[in-house]
């Protein structure tokens, strides 16, 4: 299913719980408050399922909150994986509970990981995450490597005065351990959310000139057309970076459905209030197309946020 700009909806990203064991200091909450009481595992399931028929799609990742703090998250893995209809199963973490739980998430289905990881000064870790918890998160890391998730991607924000003075740090960090490193450029937070318009200003870093130096650096630049034009650096020693910065360009490049964990379908980070909630429509046993009117109305309601 296409939308007016023609971006084909490609993935799904789930938010299966608000809950969450961490404050960090930039949270998006993923643009959404919720406004009722979260699915289901069943409801979650039927949603996955649903999604995947009408639109075709074969990734999905979950989210939060901390989607490790949902109780049922290995029931919930396990069933989406049970469809058989994704390919690519994934999941964006703190990284707190991974050292229990790498384990069996792997063995319930899940494909691939993105860790929070925007400090490796313990000090910074705990202003940024409000955590006093950097080497139980570096174990869990560890812990998810032997298990076998491959890649392991570590969701690392810039922020001026605070951590951009580590990036040479994390290079080496991910060739050591041979992550995949998303150099993300601090968003403002939405209006629904609650902007965080001090603490953007302050530390928005804006990454071109880092960008401008990979792409000298690089041996190999990669763009993910599907995956908001993101640039991919290939490093000679390996390392592998991506960069993340939203604009027009990205927003052109969007091809994400996102579900707010109460149900609510919706089509871009910033414009939640033109979700539609799916919870009702679920608990009736409502034929596929009744779902389709639901999804094509969401889907027709995107627009690049940036224009
Ligand atoms: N700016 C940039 N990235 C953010 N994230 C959350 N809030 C922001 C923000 N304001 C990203 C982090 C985290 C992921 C779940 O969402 O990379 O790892």
């Amino acid at each position: 299913m296409k939308d007016k700009c023609n971006r084909e909806i490609k993935h799904i990203r789930f938010s299966i719980t608000s809950k969450c064991n961490y404050n960090c200091i930039y949270c998006d909450q993923e643009g959404f408050i919720p406004n009722t009481s979260e699915l289901t595992v069943d409801e979650i399931t039927k949603l996955c399922k649903i999604l995947a028929e009408i639109l075709n799609v074969t990734r999905i990742k979950l989210t939060g909150g901390e989607p490790l703090c949902r109780e049922e998250i290995i029931q919930i893995i396990r069933n989406i994986a049970n469809l058989h209809l994704y390919k690519d199963i994934s999941l964006t973490t703190n990284g707190f509970q991974l050292y229990e739980k790498a384990e069996e998430l792997f063995t319930a289905g899940l494909n691939r990981i993105n860790v929070s990881l925007s400090s490796l000064k313990p000090e910074v870790y705990n202003k940024v995450y409000g955590s006093d918890s950097l080497d139980t998160v570096l174990k869990g890391l560890q812990k998810a490597k032997e298990v076998g998730f491959n890649p392991i991607k570590l969701n690392f924000v810039i922020m001026k005065g605070i951590n951009d003075d580590e990036l040479e740090t994390m290079y080496e960090f991910c060739r050591k351990n041979g992550f995949i490193l998303q150099l993300i450029e601090l968003h403002e937070v939405s209006e629904a959310v609650g902007v965080n318009g001090d603490f953007y200003r302050t530390h928005y870093y804006d990454i071109k000139p880092i960008v401008e130096e990979l792409e000298s650096r690089a041996e190999k630049i990669i763009i993910r057309g599907s995956m908001q034009n993101r640039k991919v650096f290939v490093l000679p020693n390996s390392t592998i970076i991506e960069t993340i910065t939203p604009s027009h360009e990205f927003c052109m490049g969007c091809t994400k459905l996102r579900v707010g964990c109460d149900g609510n379908l919706f089509g871009c980070l910033y414009r939640s209030d033109l979700g539609r909630n799916i919870k009702e429509a679920l608990r009736d046993h409502h034929s596929l197309s009744k779902y389709e009117q639901i999804v094509k109305q969401v889907v027709d309601s995107r627009e690049p946020y940036y224009k």
